[in-house]
């Protein structure tokens, strides 16, 4: 009798997402061991801005060991030497910084600063004095090409710390704004969100932007973009000012990117969950797949969505991966775990090997 009534109803919605969800659950590592891998074969110069902290000397310490980067390690070489030794670390043979010891370095990198931004406010006696906060000096190592690439940020918050390579750095050339994206592993595959760190309220436009910006990301990961603009509302089921900018910022990226599988605006379980799309939404393009690739529509939600998934949903999410900068800068969430600063190196030094052709 259970299997006639299976036939005559076939298996619900909610059956059919719950294999699925088992099928996510877990995390697969392939896409950080492809990475590690590549960063394995060109190690690049990475220089990390707040180097007297234990826990990025001891992933200094594991990505020179693994031979992923060779690492520059900015701060005050007496509390660095003394977080060596009180914790056995083994870095003997890492460059370390004190800008406040470099006079030399930091007067010419002030005038290079000055240089920069005199038009925009920017007095030379403040230049001087920025040059001794270490994201400036970091930032300035990598404009100068004395690093392939920057880490910064564990112990400062987000805002704070981008400012200066945002300053410095900037753009990368035909690049609007610069956005965040998190990586969430799964068994199944790696999803992806954005923007999830810069851009507070994005206008339909930046939205555009930050779709073109991410979807350029998600290729480097060697992963096509099946992508969902989010909202609270399916394909215009409700009217409001999110629910529009996600509308039309689908119509326009269809536009600006044709080869480009995008959907929206739809709400986040839609946009998961392809048995859902089928049933009720069979014309979109992500009716087959679903979508791997999550835009939101600010970054309340972008942050909020994947900090709940890292702290009660079990994924295991990589990032912040910094996209558009001109050259490889990448901020840390502030208390990243080893592991996350670990693979924020290899992305960098992967970027930075491809820094001329398939850029972040
Ligand atoms: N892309 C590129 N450049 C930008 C961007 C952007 N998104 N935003 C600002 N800039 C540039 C400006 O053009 C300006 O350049 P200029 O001085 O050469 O003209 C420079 O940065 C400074 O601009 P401001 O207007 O002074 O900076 P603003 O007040 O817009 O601050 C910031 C920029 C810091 C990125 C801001 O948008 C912000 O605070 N965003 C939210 C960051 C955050 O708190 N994230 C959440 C936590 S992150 C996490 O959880 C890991």
């Amino acid at each position: 009798a259970i299997e006639s009534g299976v036939a005559k109803h076939p298996i619900t919605n909610w059956e059919a997402y719950e294999t699925e969800l088992q099928e996510r659950i877990g995390i697969d590592q392939k896409l950080m061991t492809r990475i590690t891998n590549q960063a394995k074969k060109n190690p690049k110069t990475v220089v990390f801005a707040e180097a007297d902290h234990y826990k990025i000397l001891k992933a200094a310490q594991i990505v020179k060991e693994q031979r992923i980067a060779n690492p520059i390690l900015l701060g005050n070489k007496a509390r660095i030497a003394a977080i060596i030794e009180e914790t056995n670390l083994d870095l003997h043979d890492c460059v370390i910084i004190d800008p406040y010891e470099e006079e030399q370095k930091r007067e010419e990198f002030a005038q290079l600063l000055y240089a920069k931004r005199q038009r925009k406010g920017l007095t030379l006696f403040d230049s001087r004095r920025q040059m001794r906060d270490r994201n400036y000096f970091g930032a300035m190592m990598l404009e100068t090409g004395e690093a392939d690439a920057l880490i910064s940020g564990l112990t400062r918050d987000y805002s704070k710390t981008i400012l200066p390579s945002l300053q410095i750095i900037g753009v990368e050339e035909g690049i609007n704004k610069v956005a965040g994206m998190y990586i969430i592993l799964s068994k199944k595959e790696p999803y992806f969100f954005a923007d999830t760190t810069v851009n507070v309220n994005p206008t339909a436009d930046e939205l555009v932007d930050i779709i073109g910006l991410t979807a350029r990301a998600v290729r480097f990961f060697d992963t096509e973009p099946r992508m969902a603009v989010l909202s609270y509302s399916n394909f215009g089921s409700v009217q409001g000012d999110i629910p529009n900018k996600g509308a039309e910022a689908v119509r326009k990226a269809k536009q600006r990117y044709p080869d480009l599988m995008i959907d929206g605006e739809m709400q986040a379980n839609t946009a998961m969950n392809r048995h859902l799309l089928k049933e009720h939404y069979p014309f979109s393009e992500l009716a087959d797949k679903g979508a791997n690739t999550l835009i939101f529509p600010t970054l309340t939600s972008g942050n909020i969505a994947y900090k709940l998934l890292q702290e009660i949903g079990g994924a295991e999410a990589i990032g912040p991966v910094l996209m558009g900068m001109r050259k490889p800068v990448h901020i840390l969430q502030l208390g990243s775990s080893i592991r996350e600063i670990v693979n924020m190196v290899a992305i960098a030094v992967v970027d930075a090997q491809n820094y001329n052709n398939k850029h972040i």
